[in-house]
């Protein structure tokens, strides 16, 4: 961290964790928490909770959480520094410049030294195809019909025939050799060394939502292969979770986002005007990606190549969409290849229209799959309508179900009663299983758990939600019981507080760098606690609780230690607190 601990508390402080996030999310009173549709995931009822006198945030379905820090890093894809700037601007505390600060390079994030080496690397780039050395670059993107402000905003660059040059540009620069490999800039070979990924190539800085460069992607000037080759994914490109040119798209105003294939069909589609186009970074659609569409728009249109590999790909993504809440149309631009060639050949006016006309996407759907059978077939047709029974089950909403059953058995002649009997059976048979959403923490979760984390989590957030306990309990809590490393820090910053009469749940997030961490102790502060109507309740529910952390904690004692003669002595002692703990009555009042 950067910033003194006390101007990063007092950033935090000035913006309200229920302000910033009502500017994305929209939020509804519930008590004193508010709730929402989750962000970070797709969510389809309000998993999302902040919660105003703890100043954080937590999904319920996702485990995403933090403090107005954490949400704004994760939101905005900022680094903390950044998202301490971002907040500190809207509140209008001044931050005293980073240079001025001595040990700021030192101390920069691995995040911030990777973005400044993309920076550093697109200007060098950049600059090379405007200078004699990039002239086949030039001529190469000339012959594509791109103009020179085209290139410009999209700064597009060259990378020169030597296959050493950035390595030794990023060493000049004082980067050490790891960072320069992380950069994905690079290759490595035992033999070799260090060398240029990309030499001889024309190149597309990709960004992500805050126009900062994440990657790129670089085009051989003619038919070599790979034709095109991308940044890897590093700590600061992540495919699955940005877009190319949804920088630009995100401010576009049109009703509707068009997702293509390449950064050569953005590209031209901007230039036509058409600056809602945004592409997939060399990878199929994915889930991330649709959240992240769902900020900005409500209808996507797909523009994939007319071959085989494009309807495959358009087949991919509707669902995906779907899940995210987002209408998906279906783009038909033949005989044209994609749009670059389209706009090429027929102009702006033409693409519009295809625009206007493009296909409902479950309307495209179901008329791909009849394509694929044979309709004069009765096995095959059945075969067709089962298809259209399992396309119509991914709409959830019962009225737009119900629209499309009359749309599709009118259109595709099929009886609309027995469609809708079906849909309706198979819709029952999937509830509450979605085959598109995949919460990015289900993994991570599923580790086998500590017994009485779910325990110390709840002793935790009973303090936090009620400080008064304290003195009644305090001497029953042994900071060694807590099994974890950040669950043990977190309980004696809460411990520290609560001694010292303070109470900042917030604060305590903001303590822990990694995102990962922040979400664990949000997890601390916002356990469900059970329901209690009397005090004798209440004092058995926090017994118990607590029975259950020195339970767990003994048993470890003795497996780390039941086989150590010396220990045998502790072991005893730690066995007769315990039964001990076992008959004593906690006292609330
Ligand atoms: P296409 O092969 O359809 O390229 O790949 P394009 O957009 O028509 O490009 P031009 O017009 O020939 O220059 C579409 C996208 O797939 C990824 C790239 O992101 C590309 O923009 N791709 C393609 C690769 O990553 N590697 C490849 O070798 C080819
Ligand atoms: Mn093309």
């Amino acid at each position: 961290m950067y910033y003194p601990e006390e101007l990063v508390e007092e950033v935090r402080s000035r913006n309200d964790i229920v302000d910033i996030i009502s500017g994305y999310v929209r939020l509804k009173r519930q008590g004193s928490n508010y709730v929402g549709l989750c962000p970070f995931h797709n969510d389809k009822s309000p998993s999302f909770y902040v919660s105003l006198p703890k100043q954080i945030y937590k999904c319920f379905a996702c485990g995403a959480g933090g403090n107005v820090f954490t949400f704004i890093k994760e939101y905005e894809n900022y680094t903390f520094p950044e998202a301490v700037k971002f907040l500190a601007d809207k509140a209008g505390i001044a931050l005293p410049e980073a240079s001025e600060d001595p040990g700021y390079k030192s101390r920069e994030s691995k995040k911030q030294k990777l973005l400044e080496i993309n920076k550093l690397a697109a200007t060098y780039y950049y600059k090379m195809l405007r200078s004699p050395s990039g002239e086949v670059g030039l001529k190469y993107l000339k012959g594509r019909e791109l103009s020179d402000e085209t290139m410009k905003s999209f700064g597009l660059g060259f990378a020169g025939i030597h296959n050493n040059e950035m390595v030794s540009y990023l060493k000049k620069e004082g980067y050490s050799d790891q960072l320069i490999q992380e950069s994905g800039l690079v290759s490595f070979e035992e033999k070799r060394g260090m060398y240029d990924k990309f030499w001889n190539r024309v190149m597309f800085p990709i960004m992500d939502i805050n126009h900062r460069v994440i990657g790129f992607g670089g085009r051989v000037m003619g038919d070599g292969k790979p034709k095109y080759l991308n940044s890897p994914e590093t700590p600061i490109f992540d495919k699955g979770r940005n877009l190319y040119a949804l920088n630009i798209a995100r401010t576009a105003k049109r009703d509707h986002i068009v997702l293509c294939e390449g950064y050569m069909d953005v590209i031209s589609m901007h230039q036509a005007g058409f600056t809602q186009a945004v592409a997939s970074l060399g990878t199929a659609l994915t889930s991330g990606q649709a959240s992240l569409l769902k900020r900005y728009t409500n209808q996507v249109i797909l523009s994939y190549d007319s071959d085989e590999a494009g309807v495959k790909a358009a087949l991919r993504a509707i669902p995906i969409l779907k899940a995210a809440g987002i209408s998906a149309k279906v783009l038909n631009l033949s005989p044209y290849k994609d749009p670059d060639e389209f706009i090429k050949a027929k102009g702006a006016e033409s693409f519009e229209e295809r625009l206007r006309n493009a296909e409902n996407g479950i309307f495209f759907q179901v008329r791909v799959s009849q394509e694929r059978h044979d309709m004069d077939d009765p096995d095959s047709r059945t075969e067709f309508q089962k298809e259209v029974v399992t396309i119509l089950c991914s709409l959830t909403d019962e009225l737009e179900r119900d629209n499309y059953i009359s749309a599709i058995s009118e259109r595709f002649a099929i009886n609309s009663t027995i469609l809708k009997t079906k849909v309706n059976e198979m819709s029952a048979k999937l509830a509450g299983q979605d085959p598109y959403v995949a919460p990015k923490e289900t993994t991570v979760r599923k580790k086998a758990e500590d017994p009485s984390l779910h325990e110390q989590r709840l002793l935790v957030t009973w303090l936090v939600d009620e400080p008064d306990i304290w003195v009644k309990i305090k001497r029953y809590v042994d900071i060694d019981d807590f099994s974890n490393p950040v669950y043990r820090k977190t309980a004696e910053y809460v411990i520290d507080d609560l001694e010292n009469g303070r109470w900042n749940p917030a604060a305590i997030i903001s303590r822990f760098e990694d995102e990962e961490e922040q979400k664990e102790v949000t997890s601390l502060f916002s356990t469900t606690l059970p329901e209690i109507n009397t005090t004798q309740e209440k004092q058995q529910a926090i017994k118990d609780i607590l029975y259950k952390i020195k339970e767990f904690s003994f048993e470890k004692y003795r497996e780390e230690n039941g086989t150590d003669i010396t220990k045998m002595q502790q072991l005893i002692e730690k066995k007769k607190q315990l039964e001990a703990f076992k008959k004593i009555t906690i006292l609330l009042n």
